[in-house]
């Protein structure tokens, strides 16, 4: 077990955020990443649908003889998290109750704004992880559609980009709120903007440094963590452009990435 990689996916990119912190902290590890850049973004998308894609990229990251998967996607996590833990034969370790164990370790006032895909929102996941969680937090939530779309259209410091996330944000700039929780992985990568308009007395946290903590936790106790002198190695997958994949991931993460090869996924449409 302790020498098979670890599996993740997202709808794009936005998991790389969470791939970054996990190779920085566990470097011994091989891990296989899948973007399902063909079918972003997920935070539109209906509970059923999402159930049914990250069925298809659990069987097919199954396949690669994965021994974790992680869902470093909120929406994903939000509608699959529970039905993948029931039906796959892996832990799956997914990405709120690690965003919100970061944000009631950093709350001074215990006011917290999660921003997220409409899915995330509605599905009121943070809420309920809250409260299984036993975190005293005044929790608000807020859809921000569309900014999903600029960091996987490359767009994170393009002009357009600073306007539609003020007005995203807008209706949380009167709120006491010292802490905004990223509850969408794309949204790191829009971190500069999303601090340029909350201002600096608000502290931004992610998910993806705590992901990586829980992983590395369920990796010791399982027995399963792997030399650091043995592995390492990334595989990077995408259902759409692994060209455009490679190149964005680079500019956005600051790292050079591996090749990244074209995958289809069994019983989905190419793009739908
Ligand atoms: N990055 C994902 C999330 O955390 C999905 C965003 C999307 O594709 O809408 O919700």
């Amino acid at each position: 077990m302790r020498a098979r990689p670890i599996g993740m996916f997202d709808s794009g990119l936005g998991g790389l955020t969470v791939l970054h912190s996990l190779v920085d902290l566990l470097p011994g590890e091989d891990v296989i990443y899948l973007g399902d850049t063909a079918r972003y973004p997920y935070g539109d998308r209906t509970v059923e649908e999402l159930q049914r894609f990250s069925r298809a990229i659990a069987a097919e990251l199954l396949r690669r003889d994965v021994k974790v998967l992680v869902v470093a996607c909120n929406s994903a996590t939000a509608a699959a998290l529970d039905v993948l833990r029931e039906e796959i034969p892996i832990p799956v370790i997914g990405v709120v109750g690690p965003g919100l164990r970061a944000a009631a370790s950093v709350t001074r006032t215990g006011g917290v704004v999660v921003l997220g895909t409409t899915m995330t929102v509605r599905s009121r996941i943070y809420e309920t992880t809250a409260a299984d969680l036993d975190l005293e937090l005044r929790l608000t939530t807020l859809a921000c559609p569309g900014l999903v779309e600029l960091v996987e259209r490359g767009l994170t410091d393009a002009p357009e980009t600073l306007p539609v996330v003020r007005e995203r944000l807008a209706p949380m700039l009167t709120s006491r709120t010292d802490t905004l929780v990223l509850g969408c992985t794309h949204f790191p990568l829009l971190a500069r903007v999303i601090s340029e308009v909350v201002g600096r007395g608000v502290t931004l946290v992610s998910s993806a440094d705590e992901t990586a903590f829980e992983v590395r936790d369920l990796l010791l106790r399982m027995g399963w963590l792997q030399d650091r002198e043995s592995g390492g190695q990334m595989r990077l997958l995408t259902t759409g452009d692994p060209v455009r994949f490679r190149e964005l991931g680079q500019r956005f993460l600051g790292v050079a990435l591996p090749e990244v090869a074209a995958v289809r996924l069994a019983g989905l449409e190419v793009s739908l």
